[in-house]
């Protein structure tokens, strides 16, 4: 895929502030790094912070002047999305963007601490607890955004209220499906709610099409083959991929 629209036509972003989810790799590393070189203060908010050390140092390469921190978010973990929320709180005066970034794709079953099936966790409800938790800083400044990844998956699945742990038999596909239409909703409802309490905070849906990133991790060796043959036909880089996410930033 090709694009005209060039970063260095956007609006510079010095003065804000970002937080991004899964910042290591992927759509995420890429929409830091587009942020950061527009110059945005991004919070690399990853599970690892080991990589997240190696994203910094990579982005800080290519763009010498970007101010970036690494803040310790793991998703499954309802703890640790307080613990970020809290510590975010007590540094930042505000925050501009939220980027829901992080995510799993058709993971072996398992359940988070807080007992939720892992993709509906991380991909959704620990997203939805950061949001709410963060949305006092958001509220503290105009105009901020809530950038929320969905996917086309979203058909895959329903939202089933009656077994939302998949105790009574896992599909894979079906949780992630869940899981994306529940990050789509999410993205609408809060835009509805938001809209209702007449506050300038928006909140968005940003789709990436089919990007070459990590994500396939948990699919068998065949298919990353397959991906690799198809990959310049059909799949495009992490860094088109992104475009959605930082288009849905910038103002
Ligand atoms: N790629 C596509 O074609 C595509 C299509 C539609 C939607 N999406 C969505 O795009 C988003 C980004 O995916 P991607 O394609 O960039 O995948 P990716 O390359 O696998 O990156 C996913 C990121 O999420 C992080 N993450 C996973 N579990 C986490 C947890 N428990 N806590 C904190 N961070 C966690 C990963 O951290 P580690 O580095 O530590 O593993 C990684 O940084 C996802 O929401 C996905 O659903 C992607």
């Amino acid at each position: 895929m090709t694009s005209g629209w060039k970063l260095e036509e956007t609006p510079s972003q010095a003065g804000k502030i970002g937080v991004v989810t899964g910042a290591n790799v992927g759509l995420g590393f890429e929409t830091a790094k587009a942020l950061a070189a527009r110059g945005m203060e991004v919070v690399l908010a990853c599970r690892n912070r080991e990589k997240a050390k190696a994203t910094k140092d990579k982005i800080i390469e290519s763009h010498a002047q970007a101010s970036l921190h690494i803040m310790e978010l793991d998703l499954s973990s309802l703890k640790s999305v307080r613990s970020f929320a809290e510590k975010f709180k007590q540094q930042f005066e505000k925050l501009d963007l939220l980027v829901n970034n992080a995510g799993v794709m058709l993971t072996p079953y398992q359940i988070t601490e807080d007992g939720f099936e892992q993709q509906m966790g991380i991909n959704y409800l620990g997203h939805f607890l950061l949001a709410g938790l963060l949305l006092p800083k958001l509220e503290a400044a105009e105009n901020t955004r809530i950038v929320t990844l969905s996917s086309l998956s979203h058909n895959w699945g329903d939202i089933y209220f009656d077994d939302m742990a998949f105790e009574e038999g896992y599909s894979s596909r079906k949780a992630y499906g869940q899981s994306k239409l529940a990050c789509l909703m999410f993205a609408y409802e809060m835009q509805r709610r938001l809209k209702a309490r007449g506050h300038s905070t928006i909140s968005l849906a940003a789709h990436p099409g089919i990007s070459d990133t990590e994500l396939v991790r948990n699919l068998p060796k065949f298919i990353h083959l397959m991906a690799k043959v198809l990959a310049p036909i059909f799949i495009q880089s992490a860094a088109e991929g992104a475009l959605p996410n930082f288009t849905d930033s910038f103002r």
